[in-house]
C-alpha cells in the first residue's frame, strides 16, 4: 500500500512537472505570436494610442524618426510635413513659417496640424511643397495651410478639421481634440 503510494506520487509530481513544461512552452510560444504579430501590425492601435496625446509617426518620416516614434521638434525643418496618428486619427503635422499662419489659436513654433481625411469623400490629402498648400489627389481639392486648412479649391465642402498643437518642454509635439478655427 506504502509503495503504491509512493508510486502514485511519483506519477504525480511527474504530471505536474510535464504540464509546468507545457505551461512554459505556452507561455513562450504565446510571447513569440505576440512579438511575430506586433512586427507585422505595429502597435498603432486606436486602443493602444487611445490615451496619449502625443502624435505618434504613423510611417517612418524622412530619414530622421521611424513609424510608431513620438513627434519632436528636433525632427523637423520648416516645410516638413509628416503623416501622424492622434488618438488614432490619421493627422498631418507641418512645420510652417508662423509669420505666414493667419490662425491664432493650436499653433506654436510653426507647427499646425490637420485631419488626413478630406472632407469631400475621404481620401486622404498631403503637403505639397511645390505648391505650398495642401492637396487631395482623389479629385484635385486645395487646401491653404496657413489659413485653417481653407478649400482653395476642388470639391471639398469644409476646411479639414484642425487639431491644435502644443510643444512640450522635452520638445514632443502633442495634439487635442480639433477646434473651430479662429482666423487672423
Ligand atoms: Fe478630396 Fe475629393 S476626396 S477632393
Amino acid at each position: 500500500m506504502k509503495k503504491k503510494s509512493k508510486k502514485n506520487k511519483i506519477k504525480t509530481s511527474r504530471r505536474d512537472f510535464i504540464k509546468m513544461l507545457i505551461g512554459i512552452s505556452g507561455v513562450g510560444l504565446l510571447g513569440s505570436f505576440l512579438a511575430t504579430f506586433k512586427s507585422v501590425f505595429p502597435a498603432l492601435t486606436k486602443k493602444e494610442l487611445g490615451e496619449s496625446p502625443v502624435f505618434v509617426y504613423a510611417e517612418d518620416f524622412l530619414e530622421v524618426a521611424k513609424k510608431g516614434e513620438e513627434a519632436k521638434v528636433e525632427h523637423f525643418k520648416t516645410g516638413d510635413a509628416a503623416k501622424v496618428l492622434y488618438k488614432g486619427d490619421l493627422v498631418m503635422l507641418l512645420k510652417l513659417d508662423s509669420k505666414k499662419i493667419r490662425v491664432k489659436q493650436g499653433v506654436d513654433q510653426g507647427f499646425i496640424a490637420y485631419s488626413s481625411i478630406c472632407t469631400h469623400l475621404s481620401c486622404i490629402p498631403y503637403y505639397r511643397k511645390d505648391l505650398d498648400k495642401i492637396y487631395c489627389p482623389c479629385h484635385d481639392g486645395i487646401f491653404d495651410p496657413y489659413d485653417g486648412a481653407k478649400v482653395i479649391a476642388g470639391p471639398p465642402p469644409e476646411p479639414l478639421p484642425h487639431y491644435p498643437v502644443k510643444i512640450q518642454e522635452d520638445g514632443t509635439i502633442i495634439g487635442s481634440e480639433p477646434i473651430k478655427e479662429v482666423r487672423v
